[in-house]
């Protein structure tokens, strides 16, 4: 076996290898890590060596410092029964999911920072470890560094949770935090979010909103012990945020957030959706800025919880992998027992059957019967007023109704809508 140079050795004899797949943006902080607090690492794996043997990558990384770590086929991974912990840190699901399989049939415990791949098969691949007794942990697929699926699963297992938010996105977060602040163009920000390391290799997966929706999933799978997937859930990015609304938001005390969320009815069904919302600039999420993710977690034993931390970029979501390495070293004579099922037909429900109130920004030739009509059709709305207001704009925000029905009566004015947005109560 190749040794690393920096491989930290106690006396005594049980060793742990590791492959990591993917050398990308947090594939190779993953290796970074190990190496750089290998000798902590290893104290607390319970293991007497934890080795990188080898590092999946179709790329030519000969001339690397750990060039000979690398192979370009994946059997040489699956095939070598000394690799116990295998790092998917490839993204997509094709041929991650093929690979992950595999892995697990092998009885090789996978940690994943992959979202994509843990919302379209979270379940399937859950099951599979179950089957043959290894783990499969996906720390990092969330939050970036933040512990959150550790702490839904373990640390507020006594809870119902009955709803689950937060800003699950750090490139829309720093996007939106640098125009907002720093007068910053849409591309630039982007660009320095690129830079960062923050982005997805296509990063309209972040603008528009998809990245947050594969997270959601993830979450209320784990809140609500269903498997949730990702075109169940209503999905909006950052595209059409106007500097008007982010004004009429500021007037108003508050600001935009790219918000995801799920949330569990009466009847045992949930609704779940990603989009921009409003928030007040005394909810937990208003202040989180630049590349920061929060998630809320309401529970009926705790009340709300908040998770705050970098949502992104290699060492902090390397954290999370190395977390979830040292984890699965520690459990290899008995699995941990984590997952969820499988849904029935129609488990998550369209959101305009759940309550909310609405922002909507309008236009109108006739402001005062705009106005009176507003204030006819909804009981004690919220008129709201920016700087350098044109006659011709109304907004407004709702009661908080069933936002069928409010959309219903939004449609009758007589105004011409150019914006709609949920407003949260966090
Ligand atoms: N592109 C993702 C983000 C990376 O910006 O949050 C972390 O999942």
């Amino acid at each position: 076996m190749l040794k690393c140079p920096y491989i930290y050795c106690l006396p005594g004899g049980r060793e742990m290898q590791i492959a990591i797949m993917g050398f990308g943006t947090i594939g190779s902080g993953v290796a970074e890590l190990l190496l750089k607090n290998q000798k902590s690492i290893v104290a607390k794996s319970g293991h007497n060596t934890l080795d990188i043997k080898y590092i999946l990558d179709i790329r030519d990384f000969s001339n690397h410092e750990l060039g000979k770590y690398f192979t370009t086929d994946f059997n040489d991974i699956l095939n070598d029964a000394s690799v116990g912990i295998v790092v998917e840190c490839m993204g997509g699901t094709t041929p991650a999911y093929e690979y992950v399989s595999s892995c697990l049939k092998a009885g090789k415990s996978v940690v994943s920072s992959n979202k994509e791949l843990v919302a379209a098969k979270g379940y399937e691949l859950l099951e599979l470890a179950k089957e043959n007794n290894v783990n499969f942990l996906f720390e990092a697929s969330v939050g970036g560094g933040i512990p959150i699926i550790r702490p839904i699963s373990q640390c507020l297992a006594a809870n119902e949770i009955g709803e689950i938010a937060g800003i699950l996105n750090g490139t829309t977060n720093f996007i939106l935090t640098k125009m907002i602040e720093d007068g910053m163009a849409f591309e630039d920000a982007l660009k320095l979010a690129q830079d960062n390391g923050y982005a997805e290799r296509d990063p309209s997966a972040d603008i528009l909103g998809h990245d947050a929706a594969r997270k959601i999933c993830i979450l209320a799978s784990l809140c609500f012990g269903k498997h949730v997937y990702p075109d169940a859930v209503e999905t909006e990015g950052i595209t059409n945020i106007t500097s008007e609304d982010v004004a009429y938001a500021k007037n108003w005390g508050g600001v935009i957030k790219l918000i995801g969320r799920a949330k569990l009815n009466d009847s045992g069904k949930i609704s779940a959706t990603v989009g921009p919302c409003l928030i007040q600039n005394h909810s937990q999420l208003a202040s989180v800025d630049d590349v920061f993710n929060a998630i809320l977690v309401r529970g009926d034993a705790i009340g709300d919880v908040v998770f705050y931390g970098k949502g992104a970029g290699k060492l902090p979501t390397a954290s999370a992998v190395v977390a979830d390495v040292i984890d699965c070293a520690k459990h290899t004579a008995k699995r941990k027992a984590f997952g969820w099922g499988p849904a029935e037909e129609n488990y998550v429900i369209d959101p305009l059957l759940q309550s909310t109130s609405l922002y909507v920004r309008a236009e109108t030739q006739d402001y005062v019967t705009a106005f009176n009509e507003v204030n006819k059709s909804f009981e004690s709305p919220v008129i709201l007023h920016r700087e350098d207001e044109p006659k011709t704009e109304i907004a407004f925000i709702t009661p908080v109704m069933r936002e069928k029905e409010a959309r219903a009566v939004i449609e009758k004015l007589p105004i011409k809508v150019n914006a709609v947005l949920r407003v949260l109560d966090y």
